[in-house]
């Protein structure tokens, strides 16, 4: 079964989602770990709902952002994680620890990517007019939100749509895409690194589809 590690910052409904699914039999998985960089409550409760403690690691507590980046990894790996979901994980990892682990390390990010890396996701695709947003599950690597998507869903954007409408539109869809990858990664239909993703060991030109 696959072994899943969560990173979180916030209010934890993507692991939520996954620990859902888990529960119903939609998702052949373990959560191993939950880890945040936030003292607030978010993904604790889900943690908690699920029987495990979620790990909190300081970043007050440490000196430097590496200091920080190797404390967090050495617990994430100590819980034998096969796969690390960024879910909502609010800090940039340093290239020292995101390297060694890109085969195995995912994010998801509220935008098309490439389109729209960074934050207020939601506004720039209002500010810039387009009538389609969504989300990407992509590969981790040392730059931000830049990694091969594997795959992506799609809302067509509608006119009064606000930042607050579209999130709320798209996060239902979110948790499907987030589910659908992770039971991919557990099927071991997914393979990938810094530059490409196989599927059914065939290259992807593009990222899959999720509705
Ligand atoms: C989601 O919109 C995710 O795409 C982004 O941060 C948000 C996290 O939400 N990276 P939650 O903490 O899982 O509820």
């Amino acid at each position: 079964m696959l072994r899943v590690a969560v990173l979180a910052s916030g209010r934890g409904s993507n692991l939520r989602a996954l620990l859902d699914a888990i529960r119903r039999g939609d998702l052949d998985a373990c959560i191993v770990g939950v880890f945040r960089d936030t003292a607030t409550a978010g993904a604790r409760a889900p943690a908690r709902d699920a029987g495990s403690a979620a790990t909190h690691v300081d970043p007050k507590a440490c000196a430097t952002r590496l200091d920080f980046d190797r404390a967090l990894f050495d617990r994430v790996d100590a819980s034998g994680a096969d796969l690390i979901v960024c879910a909502g994980f609010m800090r940039i990892l340093s290239p020292e620890v995101v390297a060694p682990r890109v085969a195995r390390m995912i994010n998801i990010h509220p935008s098309l990517l490439p389109r729209y890396p960074g934050l207020h996701t939601h506004q720039r695709a209002l500010d810039a007019g387009d009538r389609e947003h969504g989300a990407s599950v992509h590969v981790v690597i040392p730059a931000l939100d830049a990694g091969p998507v594997i795959a992506q869903t799609r809302l067509a954007i509608e006119a009064g749509d606000t930042a607050e409408t579209l999130a709320a539109r798209l996060l239902p869809r979110e948790h499907r895409l987030l589910v659908q990858v992770v039971r991919w990664c557990g099927e071991r239909r997914l393979r990938f690194d810094a530059e490409r993703v196989h599927f059914d060991e065939r290259l992807l030109t593009g990222p899959l589809a999720v509705d």
